[in-house]
C-alpha cells in the first residue's frame, strides 16, 4: 500500500513567510482588533494564529469545539507555526509548537482596496492524521491578487475523529472544528474585505474528502457556495469509518486495554489517555486502504451531529444543497512518484504551461463557478452529465473527452455491487452507568 507516500510528499514545502514588520495593519474582528503583517514574499497581507474557536480539553477534548476566545489589546497575528496533536512524521512538524489548543485560522489578503472578494478556503490533507493550516502552498494561485486565502487547523487522528456514540465522544470532532472555521468565517471574512456569500472549500486528499463531506453535512449547509475536491472524496475507502465501534475496542485491544465492552470504561480509558499515546501511531501500515481514525456516521441523538448518515445514502437520496462542484483527480493517484514542484524556475516549460493552465481553471472556479467561462480562450467545459461524461483531460492539452476510465468505473462498479457494506453509526449510549428501573 503506498497511498500514504503520496498522501504525505505531495504537499512539498509549506509556506514561508518572511514579514515587515514595519507593515502591518489592524482588523477589527468579532472577537477583538487582530494585527496582520505585510508578507514581503508575496506582498499580501497576513494574519496568522487567528483563534476561530477553542479545541475542549481534558476529558471533554473530544467533544465539538467551544466558542473562540475575546480580546480588548490588538492581537498580534504573526508567529511561529502551531499544530495540532499529531503522529510525529520526520520533518512534517520541524520547527512546529505542538498544543491542544490548536484550532487556528491564517488569512491572506491581497493588497487591494476592493471590497467583497471571493474566498477560498482550503483544508489541509494528511489521511486525517498528520498535517496543519498552512501545509500546503497556495501562493502561486495567490498571485491573481483578487481572493481572500484562509487556511486551518483541525484536530486530527484519535484526537478527532474518536467515535464512541456517547454524549463525551459522539464523534467527528475534526469536522465540527471545520464547521466551526467555516461559521467563523461567514461573521468575520468582511472585515478582511472578503465576501461570505461566494466561499469556495477545497482540499486534497483527506482535505478533498473533507470537503466532499461538508458538502453533504447538515451541519455545514449554508456556509459556502463552491466545492473543489482534489484526490479525494465522501466515498473514498479512507473517508468514512465503517464501524466506529469496533475500531475504538480495536484499537483499545491493541493497547493491552480489556474491558471493551463496557462502554463507560472504554470512553474512560481513551479520556485519560496522554497525548503520546493518542498519537503514536498514524495508521500508515493497514492494507485496506483505511487509516482507522477518520470521519464516522454519528447515530442521531446527540445535537450538532456532522454526519448522521452515509455519504452514499445521502448522494442516492439527493438530500443535499446542490452547489458547483469541480472534481479532480490523476490518473496515476497514488503512484507516489510525481509530486507537484513549488519553484517553478527547476521545471520544463511543458510542465510551467500545464500548471498555468490548471490554476487558470481553479481561478475562474473560484471567480465564477465554473472552470472555462464564456470569454476564456480555453476549450469550453460544459458540466459533466451520466455516464461521468464528459470530463476534461488537462495534459499538456486540454481536451474534452467521453465517459471518464470506463473500463476502472465497471471494475469498482462491480465489486461496490458486490461487497460494499454501508458504514454504521456507533449505537445510542448513555455512556453513565444507570440503573434500568
Ligand atoms: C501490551 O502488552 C504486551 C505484552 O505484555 C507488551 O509487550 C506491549 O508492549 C504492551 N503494549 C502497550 C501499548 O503497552
Ligand atoms: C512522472 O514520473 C515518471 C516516473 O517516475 C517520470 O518518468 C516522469 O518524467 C514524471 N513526470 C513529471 C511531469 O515529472
Amino acid at each position: 500500500m503506498r497511498l500514504w507516500t503520496s498522501i504525505f510528499l505531495l504537499c512539498g514545502s509549506a509556506v514561508s513567510s518572511e514579514f515587515d514588520k514595519g507593515k502591518w495593519k489592524e482588523v477589527k474582528i468579532k472577537q477583538g482588533p487582530v494585527r496582520g503583517y505585510r508578507d514581503s514574499s508575496s506582498e499580501l497581507w497576513t494574519f496568522r494564529n487567528i483563534p476561530y474557536a477553542t479545541a475542549p480539553t481534558d476529558k471533554n477534548k473530544f467533544k465539538a469545539p467551544l466558542p473562540p476566545p475575546t480580546w480588548t489589546e490588538p492581537l498580534d497575528a504573526d508567529g511561529k507555526r502551531i499544530i495540532c496533536p499529531q503522529f510525529y512524521w520526520g520533518d512534517l512538524s520541524k520547527d512546529a509548537i505542538t498544543q491542544e489548543n490548536c484550532l487556528l485560522a491564517n488569512i491572506y489578503v491581497p493588497d487591494t482596496e476592493k471590497e467583497n472578494l471571493p474566498v477560498l478556503v482550503s483544508v489541509h490533507g494528511g489521511a486525517f492524521q498528520v498535517g496543519y493550516a498552512d501545509w500546503v502552498n497556495l501562493m502561486n494561485l495567490m498571485r491573481y491578487g483578487d481572493f481572500i486565502l484562509v487556511n486551518f487547523n483541525y484536530r486530527l487522528g484519535i484526537h478527532g475523529f474518536l467515535c464512541l456514540g456517547t454524549a463525551d465522544v459522539p464523534g467527528n470532532a475534526g469536522m465540527k472544528d471545520q464547521v466551526a472555521l467555516l461559521r467563523w468565517v461567514q461573521e468575520n471574512i468582511g472585515n478582511f474585505g472578503g465576501n461570505p456569500n461566494d466561499v469556495t472549500i477545497s482540499g486534497y486528499s483527506a482535505g478533498g474528502s473533507s470537503v466532499d463531506l461538508l458538502m453533504l453535512s447538515k451541519a455545514a449547509e449554508g456556509l459556502f457556495h463552491k466545492v473543489i475536491p482534489e484526490s479525494g472524496a465522501s466515498l473514498l475507502a479512507f473517508t468514512v469509518q465503517s464501524d466506529p465501534l469496533s475500531i475504538a475496542k480495536n484499537h483499545a485491544k491493541a493497547l493491552n486495554f480489556t474491558d471493551v465492552d463496557n462502554i463507560q470504561a472504554l470512553e474512560d480509558f481513551y479520556k485519560t489517555l496522554p497525548y503520546d499515546t493518542l498519537t503514536a501511531d498514524a495508521f500508515l501500515q493497514n492494507t485496506d486502504s483505511t487509516f482507522t481514525f477518520s470521519p464516522c456516521v454519528e447515530n442521531d441523538y446527540w445535537d450538532e451531529a456532522f454526519l448522521t448518515k452515509s455519504p452514499l445514502t445521502i448522494l442516492k437520496t439527493g438530500d443535499y444543497k446542490k452547489v458547483p462542484v469541480l472534481f479532480g483527480f490523476a490518473n496515476m493517484e497514488g503512484d507516489g512518484q510525481n509530486f507537484t514542484v513549488i519553484n517553478e524556475e527547476l521545471i520544463s516549460e511543458e510542465y510551467k504551461n500545464m500548471k498555468k493552465t490548471i490554476r487558470e481553471i481553479w481561478h475562474n472556479f473560484i471567480i465564477t463557478g465554473t472552470p472555462v467561462p464564456k470569454e476564456s480562450s480555453l476549450p469550453a467545459w460544459p458540466a459533466v452529465g451520466v455516464g461521468n461524461s464528459p470530463y476534461m483531460s488537462l495534459g499538456q492539452k486540454l481536451e474534452l473527452r467521453k465517459a471518464i476510465e470506463p473500463e476502472r468505473f465497471n471494475f469498482w462498479q462491480t465489486i461496490y455491487q458486490k461487497y460494499y457494506k454501508e458504514p454504521i453509526p456507533p449505537p445510542y449510549s448513555l455512556s453513565k452507568t444507570h440503573t434500568e428501573l
